[in-house]
């Protein structure tokens, strides 16, 4: 057994979600090699709400897209809710669109590229369109002392990257909240009407003293979710890619959005890109946290290999002589685990996997591998992102 699963049980908070600390725990420590049919797994899908992607729906989504990515194949996209409506819909020939989005608060790091690069995937092999939300007032609303002026450069900062992966302008279009307002304000209003502080906060913690911007916030991410209906006057099925921290917004909205005349939207989630630090503090990346565990699109190479040699917690030996008679652990390696993102290719992965257990990859040579692949996509990426300066109005959408 690789997966150590330090949590055989765990306990539900008040609100009736896991505890934060378990649930980081169990999600970083499965490894491609090890997800199948662990019970554990499964009661993490059950008592989060959502729905296991099972085999029969990976085989579904293999019969359109003619492969299956390797986030799936790797269980960092492991859970949905309604993929089944949406399959069953679009083999009726009744298409999705996609939505996702990123509330500009700071630089993009390679966190926030897992999901973005699923959509990409899912954009090209179902040939649909996307929506992209700039919430710009949701971090000004959540953080004490972000402002506008400031979350204006992340904005364009931030649509450099999205652009940078390739979505084709002609199905991609980006919705920024102030701007939007106008398309987004009524709609939202609809939502807002239908959600009790009561159930707001039994999904995000409110207190007392929450603000009132940070308490509407949840219908503004709502709105995309069936926005483009209203705008074609024809109902069209939505999926959200997301990352797991975004559930309950969609969770509490999946109630509403029927009640306005829309299809429930169906979602799909995966879990986080570790820290370079490992499991330690919330197991989420955090660009807060600065430069010591993030890797930045916008990072140099030498600033790229210096963070993973300097930072990246490793799961080798401390000598090199214990290390050849008792092998490293990918499993809690935090450079196998990047890998386990960005390498597509399964049998170099399984021998990277093989060789640092066994012992023959040596920790700096596992770091040497990462950097490399890195470093070749950053390169690519930062040119794109250079071009994509010049592209930033096709992407906004205009009615
Ligand atoms: N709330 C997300 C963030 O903090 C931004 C966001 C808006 C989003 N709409 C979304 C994320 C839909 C995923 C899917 O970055």
């Amino acid at each position: 057994m690789n997966g150590h699963f330090i949590f055989k049980h765990f306990d539900l908070n008040d609100e009736g979600f896991i505890n934060k600390q378990d649930f980081i725990v169990i999600m970083v420590t499965v490894t491609p090699w090890e997800v199948k049919g662990n019970i554990d797994y499964d009661k993490l899908i059950k008592d989060f709400g959502v729905e296991k992607l099972d085999e029969n729906l990976i085989k579904r989504i293999e019969k359109h897209a003619g492969e299956v990515h390797h986030m799936i194949r790797r269980n960092i996209f492991f859970a949905h809710r309604d993929m089944k409506f949406i399959l069953d819909e679009y083999e009726k020939g009744n298409k999705f669109f996609l939505y996702t989005g990123r509330a500009p608060s700071g630089d993009t790091h390679l966190g926030h590229l897992v999901p973005w690069l699923f959509t990409k995937w899912l954009q090209d092999k179902f040939d649909v369109e996307l929506l992209f939300q700039f919430p710009d007032e949701e971090k000004v609303l959540f953080k004490k002392d972000l402002t506008f002026e400031e979350v204006e450069k992340h904005l364009y900062e931030n649509m450099l990257d999205v652009i940078a992966l390739d979505f084709d302008p002609k199905k991609t279009k980006f919705l920024i909240d102030t701007k939007h307002a106008d398309l987004m304000y009524k709609e939202a209003c609809k939502v807002a009407k239908h959600i009790t502080f009561s159930t707001a906060k039994g999904a995000f913690g409110f207190e007392n003293d929450t603000n009132l911007g940070a308490i509407f916030y949840t219908a503004m991410q709502a709105v995309p979710a069936f926005l483009p209906s209203v705008l074609a006057k024809k109902e069209i099925p939505c999926l959200i890619p997301h990352a797991i921290d975004q559930d309950p917004h969609f969770r509490v909205s999946r109630d509403v959005i029927p009640k306005l005349g829309h299809y429930k939207p169906a979602s799909i989630q995966c879990r986080f890109l570790p820290g370079l630090g490992g499991m330690s503090e919330d197991g989420k990346m955090s660009s807060s946290a600065a430069s010591t565990t993030t890797v930045f699109t916008t990072d140099d190479a030498k600033t790229v290999k210096k963070k993973i040699n300097k930072y990246a917690f490793s799961g080798g030996q401390v000598t090199v002589e214990d290390h050849r008679k008792l092998g490293g652990n990918p499993d809690i390696d935090v450079s196998y685990q990047w890998l386990t993102f960005f390498e597509e290719d399964d049998a170099k992965l399984k021998q990277i996997y093989d060789d640092y257990k066994s012992g023959k990859l040596l920790s700096g040579e596992l770091k040497a591998i990462l950097i490399e692949k890195l470093n070749g996509f950053l390169s690519e990426h930062q040119k794109k992102r250079e071009e994509a300066k010049k592209k930033i109005d096709q992407y906004i959408l205009k009615v």
